[in-house]
């Protein structure tokens, strides 16, 4: 059986370096493509402490971005850190990446909704992607920037283009709705939200997100019908109620960074062999009619060895699974239209 609980990201907090791995141990050069924005920096603060990343390339287009490799270069932890700003530095900054994190784009505002940034970051995305495919055609893609739910059918559509698609190497991070569920069912249970399993399944916007609320483990405990779509409710709105707060500031970044690298601690575990490595993540698929979908996943040495799918869904939960597929089938279609345009 596989389990998600439990498994703390691979951070190690050490002021003298003994507690990082060696050299018998294979590490990965991480990009984090957006590394200058709420997402990336800390993102990239987070990954500077993880024992498998030897090589943290921070790229983005702010002028901004070597200070913030520098910076980070002077934390006494083993990955080499370098900076790499514009255009013109983007095919040096991927050359050689294992994984690639894609925070890169804008974030809403009160009253967007993700799909109103689309036409701003799907070129982002497309050109990231295109890059990707020439440089580091082997990568595995994380994809955090939104829509996902579309950025993901583009980045695929890029890399089909140019002859090097691996659907297995393609992940739009739901993480971040996966950690909210745990900590709400964590506060619900009075439990440590650490030790809350549950599947994440749909995509990653408003109904799409689909918490499988009837698999947690240990079981919610809620048995009112109307406080489980209380639940529902809020954790598919979760990332409103952040935008709401912030008033105008953006939408989640701390938060994210935390789940992207929890996302990236998992890749990274995956590749270098570790066995029964689950995450939840949005992936091209056939587990339904949407071509594109998220579930949890087996990770393994070549990004997705294997996909879980759902299992058995409550009439609830199926109700709210109709309900995600016609979103999910437009927000691919707009994907794959620009993709193609
Ligand atoms: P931000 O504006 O703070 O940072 C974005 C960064 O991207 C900036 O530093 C900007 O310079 C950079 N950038 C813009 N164009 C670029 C390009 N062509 N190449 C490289 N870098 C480029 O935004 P943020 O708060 O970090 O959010 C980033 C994205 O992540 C948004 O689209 C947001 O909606 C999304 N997001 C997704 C999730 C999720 O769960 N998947 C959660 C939170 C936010
Ligand atoms: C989130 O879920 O927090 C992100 O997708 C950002 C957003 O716009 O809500």
């Amino acid at each position: 059986m596989f389990s998600r609980a439990l498994k703390p990201v691979t951070v190690v907090v050490a002021q003298n370096g003994k507690n990082f791995s060696t050299s018998s141990q294979r590490n990965f050069k991480v990009v984090v493509a957006g590394a200058s924005g709420g997402i990336g920096q800390p993102l990239a603060l987070l990954l500077k402490q993880n024992a498998l990343v030897s090589h943290l390339a921070l790229y983005d287009i702010a002028p901004v971005t070597p200070g913030v490799a520098v910076d980070l270069s002077h934390m006494n932890t083993p990955a080499k850190v370098t900076g790499h700003k514009g255009p013109e530095e983007l095919a040096n900054a991927i050359k050689g990446a294992d994984v690639v994190v894609i925070p890169a784009g804008v974030p809403r505002k009160p009253g967007m909704t993700r799909d109103d940034l689309f036409n701003t970051n799907a070129s982002i995305v497309r050109d990231l992607a295109a890059c990707v495919a020439q440089v580091a055609p082997k990568a595995i893609l994380a994809i955090i920037t939104n829509p996902v739910n579309s950025m993901v059918p583009i980045a695929s559509e890029v890399m089909k283009k140019a002859g090097v698609l691996d659907p297995k190497r393609i992940l739009g991070v739901t993480t971040l709705d996966v950690v909210r569920s745990c900590q709400f069912i964590g506060e619900i249970n009075g439990v440590d939200p650490r030790c809350v399993d549950i599947p994440l399944i749909g995509g990653h916007s408003g109904v799409t997100i689909i918490p499988v609320l009837s698999q947690s483990k240990p079981p919610v405990k809620l048995t009112d019908q109307k406080k489980i779509e209380a639940l529902t409710q809020r954790i598919q709105e979760a990332g409103t109620e952040v935008v709401k707060a912030k008033a105008g500031g953006g939408s989640a970044t701390l938060s994210m960074a935390f789940a992207g690298a929890r996302l990236t601690d998992a890749v990274l575990r995956g590749l270098k062999g570790d066995a029964n490595v689950v995450e939840c993540a949005y992936v091209a698929s056939n587990v339904t009619e949407a071509p594109y979908f998220a579930n949890p996943l087996v990770l393994g040495k070549s990004g997705v060895e294997k996909n879980l799918g759902y299992g058995t869904l409550n009439q609830y939960e199926q109700c709210l699974l109709k309900a995600a597929i016609p979103e999910l089938l437009k927000n691919i279609k707009v994907g794959v239209d620009f993709a193609n345009k």
